[in-house]
């Protein structure tokens, strides 16, 4: 149970991302929160970006560190001596998908363990999504981010392209 690791897109980095690693972080000597490129989803904000604002967030963790990776989250996750991926589960929503993802990862690692963290209650109903949308549509977004993705998403703003 040495080393952990917290994989997601963080496009941008919440205040429920960062319940769950504080919470992650009393449980484990080490975290290693792992930023995808992930071509499964359309980043908007550059990945050295949301690198730098993950570290910015978690920078008072002494036991979390951040990195970026490409590839499969579990090879990433062996190549730093973890067998165990935290993600955070919000409604039954998240569910299926994190059902799925969790088996997938068994199958082609059948050491490496998913352990789900409930989201706190009050980030049950919070997406990145939704943050880039009421951001960019001026909503005050300042008590569902940490400060500084909140000065990030002020200066540059992240309007999704247009379809078509
Ligand atoms: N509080 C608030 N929001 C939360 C949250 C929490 N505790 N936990 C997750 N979310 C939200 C995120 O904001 C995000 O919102 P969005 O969909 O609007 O962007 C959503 O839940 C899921 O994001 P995240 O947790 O970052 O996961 P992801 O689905 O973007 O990334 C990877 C999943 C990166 C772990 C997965 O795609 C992966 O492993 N990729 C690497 C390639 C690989 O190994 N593929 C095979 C996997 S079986």
């Amino acid at each position: 149970m040495a080393t952990a690791i917290y994989p997601g897109s963080f496009d941008p980095i919440t205040l429920g991302h960062v319940d769950i690693i504080t919470r992650a972080s009393h449980l484990f000597e080490r975290i290693i929160m792992a930023v995808a490129q992930n071509a499964n989803k359309q980043a908007l904000i550059p990945l050295s970006q949301r690198v730098t604002l993950a570290k910015k967030c978690v920078g008072h963790l002494s036991n979390v560190e951040v990195e970026s990776f490409d590839g499969l989250t579990v090879d990433f996750a062996k190549q730093h001596s973890a067998r165990v991926i935290i993600r955070g589960l919000r409604a039954v929503s998240d569910f299926e998908y994190e059902f799925m993802m969790s088996q997938m990862n068994k199958n082609l690692d059948p050491e490496m363990e998913t352990l789900f963290m409930m989201a706190g209650l009050e980030f049950q109903f919070l997406s990145s999504s939704m943050v880039k949308e009421v951001a960019d549509l001026g909503g005050n977004i300042s008590g569902v981010v940490p400060p500084v993705v909140y000065e990030y998403l002020t200066k540059h703003p992240v309007r999704p392209k247009a379809k078509g």
